[in-house]
């Protein structure tokens, strides 16, 4: 059973549907979430599904290895970024070898790295006046946005199209393939 560890630092709307996927999945599970942020409504979310939470600081996120620890203690083999905004620590990225990924609510590499998240990456697809917008789901290394790409979605943008417009089609995207793509790259791993 791999286990899956989902960090997040917002709402957690990727985290609920990915939870919610390998409810009836047999092969993986989403067993802790974690925040850099206390108040992240991703930790409600979590709770009420019963998965374990474990909120960290930067300090203990870059100067310690205690968020590795946490994931050692709880067996994780598999890490999801799903809207978390701080860099990945080059640690945490040796810890898990091509075993993090992310996603990114844009078709890198355009409209990536540092600042270009959440809604000003729509308003930067809306003032390049782009005639789509998409998803990216990557390889995670020390680096914003510039992990081996593993998949991308594209939807259609109209010309008035707002930057809410942008991020709820970009939304729909990233519910709807984030927890298959997940799925699928776990079932190719040698199973735990
Ligand atoms: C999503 O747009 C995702 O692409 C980006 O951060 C946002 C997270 O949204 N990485 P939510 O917290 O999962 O609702």
């Amino acid at each position: 059973m791999h286990k899956i560890a989902v960090f997040a630092s917002g709402s957690g709307s990727n985290a609920q549907k990915i939870i919610e996927y390998f409810q009836n999945q047999p092969h993986a599970e989403v067993a802790l979430v974690l925040s850099n942020n206390p108040n992240a409504g991703v930790l409600e979310r979590a709770a009420s599904f019963g998965v374990p939470t474990y909120v960290f600081n930067r300090s203990t996120f870059y100067n310690t290895n205690e968020v590795i620890q946490e994931l050692q203690n709880h067996q994780i083999t598999f890490v999801v970024l799903a809207g978390f905004l701080w860099l990945t620590p080059a640690n945490l990225v040796q810890a898990y070898p091509h075993r993090i990924i992310n996603i990114h609510p844009a078709l890198l590499p355009k409209f990536g790295g540092k600042g270009m998240y959440g809604h000003f990456v729509h308003e930067a697809v809306v003032q390049a006046g782009e005639s789509e917008s998409g998803i990216t789901i990557h390889y995670v290394n020390e680096h914003y946005d510039e992990g081996q790409i593993i998949f991308q979605a594209r939807c259609a943008l109209d010309k008035d199209d707002t930057p809410d417009e942008v991020a709820h089609k970009v939304q729909v995207l990233e519910h709807q393939h984030f927890p298959e793509v997940i799925a699928k790259i776990i079932s190719k791993l040698p199973s735990a």
